[in-house]
């Protein structure tokens, strides 16, 4: 069993909750060939070495947690930190074969972590949800080993090129999305944001998730899922604007007319 260290924390107002429910909704979509290959995107890049201790912030239900430990081994070790008690517990049920998985409920701001405790931390579509961009940074900073390394990962969502016949309800749509966050076009600082904070190697790649069919496995559908859970009720939409905006997106994919893209980013930096 991973062990598990509780800590009092706030929930930020208004955007998404990560309760129980969205909790079992990320157990389904985290299977979803998109959001694999993103996985495995992520692993390329942070390129993780048998022993390492790795630090996953705003670890969500575990998927890293429990696909790194193929690679860092039995002599390497994991730890997971995230807001939310919901997502904590699934993934402590993800792990709970796992010995050298530790879980800690904590804000990417204040890490339980002493200095230098890790070689590699990942933060992967998180920061875009946390206030103090700054302060996260430097937690992670403190706790990555001079030499280590660190991945963050987020969406610029202002990229979203999404196809309807009504330009206008789409922009209603994507404008109460972008309230399901603090910040929806993070990539954009995020390089700068790291040099300002010390980090060295700044590296920036941009992936491009793209589909011309609205089929159950694309980052699309996923989208489409967690928007029809949101928006209702923000920005004048009701529930009937929403219906009919996702039966748009059906129809337009059954006429073969199905347009969606969006770039995700990756930042991969070293601390000096
Ligand atoms: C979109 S999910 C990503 C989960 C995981 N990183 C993944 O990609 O599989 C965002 C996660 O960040 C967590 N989170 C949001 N704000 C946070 C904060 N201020 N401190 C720690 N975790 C946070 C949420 O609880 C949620 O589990």
């Amino acid at each position: 069993m991973p062990t598990h260290h509780p800590t009092e924390e706030a929930t930020p107002e208004g955007q998404l909750i990560f309760d129980e429910n969205l909790a079992e909704q990320f157990e389904a979509r985290y299977r979803t060939r998109d959001i694999v290959r993103r996985r495995e995107l992520v692993y390329q890049a942070l390129d993780t070495q048998p022993g390492e201790a790795i630090l996953d912030v705003g670890c969500g239900p575990g998927f890293f947690l429990a696909e790194l430990l193929g690679q860092v081994g039995a002599t390497g070790s994991l730890v997971g930190v995230d807001s939310s008690p919901q997502m904590l517990a699934a993934a402590a049920r993800r792990c709970a074969s796992s010995r050298n998985i530790t879980l800690h409920k904590a804000d990417a701001t204040s890490l339980p972590l002493a200095r230098a405790e890790v070689d590699r931390a990942l933060s992967v579509q998180v920061l875009e949800y946390v206030p103090d961009v700054v302060a996260a940074l430097a937690e992670l900073y403190r706790v990555v080993r001079p030499g280590g390394r660190v991945l963050i990962w987020d969406i610029d969502w202002s990229t979203l090129s999404w196809h309807s016949d009504d330009p206008a309800r789409m922009a209603q749509v994507l404008q109460a999305w972008d309230e399901h966050l603090v910040h929806p076009c993070l990539p954009r600082t995020l390089a700068a944001a790291l040099r300002s904070g010390g980090f060295a190697d700044v590296h920036t790649v941009g992936h491009t998730f793209v589909t011309t069919r609205l089929d159950p496995d694309s980052f699309a559908a996923t989208v489409c899922e967690f928007i029809t859970h949101f928006v209702a009720g923000r920005c004048g939409l009701t529930e009937a604007d929403v219906a009919a905006w996702m039966a748009e997106q059906r129809q337009l994919d059954e006429r073969g007319e199905f347009f969606f893209a969006c770039i995700q980013f990756c930042f991969t930096a070293r601390r000096p």
